[in-house]
């Protein structure tokens, strides 16, 4: 197989002119085995976003073999100051481009003879990554404001991995399906624990009936793991290292202050759904999956309690409780619950996963196998592994856009009805509110100049 026949999908969208939709296979035979992928065969990458978990992400594509990390984006050139969860043991807590790329070159360094490697690009501007057209896949791992912008503007010639929550809004969600379906891109959203064997399990015991008709589904989200800022919080000098503007980017312009910024994101309304999409979104594409619901949404939201701080720089949730109701009868329940369950419940028992534990009445339940002719669900043992294996094949991912969206979608109508403290119908079909304009409103927001979808 010459490098010229093995067609990469920049080169198909090229020679394609506009004309997009087609699926295309690469022949196995073109890729070798593993460890001797020539350096044509891979898939290039360029990663956006390299934070916290954007390293991570980095990383995980590049320990793939017919993978080749190229370029890597971050408006952070290098920092220390992302003080979150990674900080222990992570490159000493430096992240941004420049530690990012050295990742990359170190570790291309390791594998090739000369001990030398100079060869991923480091960007401001992650516009340069998608304006290349050598590069076959991005993932973009920025703040949840900043994903619809990159995944729409990449579907036109580059697959994608995007993080969780895959939206801001549900109208940014919405146009990143349309996007992905306009142009074929292949598509993993970034919620692993549909790679997990442990929670296709579970959702495999729902789906098969071993408790039952399934009746109410529990999730559990821990509170905001950060420290707000004092209320009388004043503006601070932009770090030199921090291209602000480029971070704002859609979000409304605001004086500089540390907490909006690197981790600390999730608890500003302007950038994040706070832990109801953060961590909500986890486990709500769990209790999607085990309900047969991914590519729709309930028909009934309805706030029981969530609060929102009056005021201060931290505007998200802080503390989640709602419930939405499906068409099919089932209840699922969203509350903040550092312990709580994951739990599902039947007409005939239960089963939930706690703290690690997966306990079920009947307790055979959790044991029970599934046969050959029951429900199986898709199979996939490593999210990133996936996500390529499906790039070469065109072939759907383990988390596709809209699953990702419809999962991230309930989170969204979460915090709409915690906000308005009241119950709202919603319509899944149209995804609009039947009864209220002013919930309606919240759908979509407007973006600061020059971004927009
Ligand atoms: N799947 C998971 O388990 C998991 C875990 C953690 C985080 N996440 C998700 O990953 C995303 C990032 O979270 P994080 O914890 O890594 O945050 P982070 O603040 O550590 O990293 C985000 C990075 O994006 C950069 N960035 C911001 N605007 C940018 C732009 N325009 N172009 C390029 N880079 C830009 C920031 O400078 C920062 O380095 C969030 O959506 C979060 O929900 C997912």
């Amino acid at each position: 197989m010459s490098r010229d026949s093995t067609i990469s999908r920049r080169a198909f969208l090229r020679g394609a002119a506009g004309v997009l939709a087609f699926p295309y296979v690469v022949p196995s035979s073109a890729l070798g085995k593993a460890g001797t992928v020539a350096p044509s065969s891979r898939i290039a990458m360029g990663s956006i976003g390299v934070g916290g978990m954007g390293t991570n992400n980095m990383r995980a594509f590049l320990a793939q073999d017919d993978v080749q990390v190229v370029a890597v984006c971050d408006v952070v050139k290098a920092s220390n100051e992302y003080g979150h969860w990674y900080k222990k043991g992570w490159q000493g807590a430096w992240f941004g481009r420049e530690p990012a790329r050295k990742i990359v070159e170190d570790y291309y360094a390791n594998k090739s003879q000369s001990g030398r490697y100079k060869g991923c690009d480091a960007y401001n501007d992650f516009r340069n990554i998608l304006s290349r057209d050598d590069i076959d896949a991005v993932c973009v791992t920025t703040p949840d404001h900043w994903h619809a912008v990159p995944v729409v503007m990449a579907a036109a010639g580059k697959d994608i991995y995007c993080e969780k929550p895959l939206s801001l809004t549900i109208a940014d969600g919405q146009a990143m399906v349309a996007a992905v379906q306009r142009y074929g891109t292949v598509f993993q959203t970034g919620t692993q624990r549909r790679s997990s064997q442990q929670f296709r399990n579970i959702c495999e015991l729902v789906r098969n009936g071993r408790i039952g008709r399934l009746k109410k589904i529990i999730t559990s989200i821990g509170p905001n793991n950060k420290e707000a800022p004092p209320k009388d919080w004043r503006p601070g000098p932009v770090p030199d290292w921090l291209d602000y503007d480029m971070w704002l980017g859609p979000a409304p312009w605001v004086p500089y202050h540390k907490s909006r910024c690197l981790y600390t994101f999730r608890f500003g309304l302007d950038y994040s759904g706070g832990q109801t999409t953060n961590l909500g979104a986890h486990w709500i594409d769990v209790a999607q999956w085990a309900n047969g619901t991914d590519e729709t949404g309930p028909i009934e939201v309805e706030d029981l309690g969530g609060v929102f701080p009056s005021d201060g720089l931290f505007t998200t949730a802080t503390k989640v409780h709602f419930r939405a109701r499906y068409a099919n009868g089932v209840e699922l329940i969203m509350k903040t619950d550092p312990n709580g369950p994951l739990r599902f419940e039947g007409t005939e028992g239960w089963i939930q996963l706690k703290q690690g534990e997966l306990t079920s009445s009947p307790e055979s339940v959790k044991d029970s196998t599934i046969g050959p002719d029951e429900i199986h669900l898709y199979k996939s043992k490593d999210h990133h592994r996936n996500l390529i294996d499906c790039i070469k094949t065109r072939g759907r991912t383990a988390a596709p856009v809209e699953v990702g969206h419809r999962s991230t979608s309930i989170c969204h109508l979460g915090n709409i009805a915690m906000m308005l403290k009241r119950k709202l119908r919603w319509d899944p079909d149209n995804e609009l509110f039947i009864d209220s304009e002013e919930a309606n409103r919240m759908l979509s927001r407007s973006m600061r100049s020059p971004w927009r979808l």
